[in-house]
């Protein structure tokens, strides 16, 4: 017996052929996390493929992912040591740095700032709400005034300008115009971020491609710039804290992240670790809400009728004399579900950021060496016929009983913050900023699609899902509100 168990946890990993040189790179397709998926059906829920020099397990479904993340959460908490990986924030991202005691540190501090800021306590939590209710009313502007005479606003870049303001008045307490030109073509550069860093981009397995001319080099240059002006930019906000700072007065998350890192003796981080932190929690924050909210509002014109019944709520809980605050959300258990439901139908971070493993480990009897890049594919999770009725249909109502209120079980089953050790440390912060940012949207306009242009659901890849173009026209409902005091 012990013999049998043996063999098997020496056996190969399942997988498909790989050819030589490229592994599987071209079997990969548009959307690999679709292929992932398929290859599950044929090799099982985890396996093996080899792109360019590196073997990479891929793990699908929840059990053999939660298996992995949950009861083998150090083994499989590191990160492939790509290359990619050291350009970002300046080599120092606590994001995409391998498991050790520093990233053990520099996590910790991440956290517990976002958390003071965000959550622990009551005046910091206010004013990041106000910082997003005052952020979505310029969004409600700028599409009212894109939209008058007829006309239909992209809201891509609006959504990435009030996400990243977002993250910029939290860590700087500065915000940017929706036409502020440097900080919008800023933005539009960092919008490929995620083509590099996403799992199955290539750069990384394939090294030796930088060697040529080609567009893979070109890729990895083009990252890079953008790497470094993104932290010069952040950079320079910091070095104007640090020389305006008064240990007395906390201004910001800046502030904080200073206070932390220079001026206690135990952080055990150099001071360049601050304009590192304060750039991946832009970095992580602005993307990926920005992203979040394009999908909300595709999904809110596509189905026209439960926009209808959103507002109706809307109207019922909070009234036309002032906006929605965060108080109305156990209220508005119907908007939470329609966000929930987004985020599970479009996964629109099918795969996570790469992990690796920190040592040998056995996983659903296989065995894995110690260093091998692992991909998980969370988009396999919630599209998992066995957990999920109907799982290719948009239906906000699963997530509620007969009383309409949230079934918890339910949201807890959605995978897009990924979980374990490298779980995103962000995501009751972007719950709390998505819930405003659509609450007023929603009770201030209407949104329709273009009828000229044919509303598709297909989408780029990258780190992130994104909706290929759409637009819409913004109708206002009663009467344009000020901030609440
Ligand atoms: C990591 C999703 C918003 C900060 C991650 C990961 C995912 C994710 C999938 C990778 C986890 C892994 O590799 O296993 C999301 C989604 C968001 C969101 C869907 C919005 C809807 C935010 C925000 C912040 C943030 C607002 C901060 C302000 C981070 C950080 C990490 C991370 C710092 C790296 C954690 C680590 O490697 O230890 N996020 N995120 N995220 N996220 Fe988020």
């Amino acid at each position: 017996c012990l013999w049998v168990r043996n063999l098997r946890l020496k056996r190969r990993l399942p997988g498909p052929f790989a050819w030589p040189v490229v592994g599987n790179a071209m079997q990969l397709g548009q959307m690999p996390h679709i292929t992932f998926a398929k290859l599950a059906k044929k090799y099982g829920n985890v396996y093996q493929i080899r792109l360019g020099c590196s073997d990479v397990v891929v793990l699908n479904g929840d059990r053999a992912i939660r298996e992995a993340l949950i009861q083998h959460s150090t083994e499989f908490a590191g990160r492939p040591k790509f290359a990619s990986f050291q350009m970002i924030s300046g080599g120092r991202s606590v994001t995409f740095t391998n498991y050790g005691k520093q990233w053990k540190a520099h996590r910790k501090i991440a956290q517990s700032s976002l958390r003071a800021f965000s959550s622990a306590n009551c005046q910091t939590k206010k004013a990041f709400e106000q910082h997003v209710t005052a952020e979505a009313m310029e969004l409600v502007q700028a599409f009212l005034r894109h939209s008058t005479d007829g006309r239909y606003v992209d809201p891509a870049h609006e959504f990435t300008v009030a996400a990243a303001n977002t993250m910029c008045a939290l860590c700087f307490g500065k915000r940017y115009g929706h036409d502020d030109l440097e900080f919008r073509t800023l933005l539009k550069k960092l919008d490929k971020f995620g083509e590099t860093v996403g799992a199955g981009s290539l750069v990384d397995v394939m090294p030796w491609l930088q060697s040529f001319p080609n567009p893979v080099r070109s890729v990895y240059e083009n990252f890079k710039n953008l790497n470094e002006e993104f932290f010069a930019f952040v950079k320079d906000k910091v070095t104007q804290h640090r020389e305006s700072y008064n240990p007395n007065v906390t201004r910001d998350m800046s502030d904080a992240i200073i206070n932390v890192i220079e001026h206690r003796q135990d952080s055990g981080l150099t001071k360049e670790f601050v304009e590192a932190t304060v750039t991946d929690l832009i970095g992580a924050g602005q993307d990926t809400v920005s992203t979040t909210m394009q999908w909300i509002l595709l999904l809110l014109v596509k189905y026209p009728e439960m926009q209808s019944k959103l507002q109706e709520l809307i109207d019922k809980v909070v009234g036309p004399d002032r906006l929605p605050s965060i108080e109305d959300r156990g209220s508005l258990a119907y908007l939470d579900a329609f966000i929930y439901e987004t985020m599970r139908f479009t996964s629109f971070v099918p795969l996570t950021i790469p992990h690796s493993t920190t040592s040998d480990v056995t996983i659903e009897g296989f065995h894995i060496p110690k260093d091998t890049v692992v991909f998980i594919n969370q988009w396999s999770v919630n599209h998992d016929p066995l957990k999920w009725k109907d799982p290719h249909i948009f239906d906000p109502a699963r997530f509620l009983d007969e009383t309409g209120a949230l079934i918890k079980d339910i949201t807890n089953g959605v995978m897009i913050f990924s979980t374990g050790k490298r779980r995103c440390i962000g995501e009751q912060i972007a719950k709390v900023e998505v819930f405003l940012f659509i609450a007023v949207l929603l009770h201030q306009c209407s949104f329709e699609s273009n009828p000229s242009v044919p509303l598709t659901l297909d989408c780029s890849y990258g780190l992130a899902l994104k909706p290929l173009q759409f637009s819409v026209s913004a109708k206002l409902r009663g009467k344009l509100l000020g901030l609440v005091s």
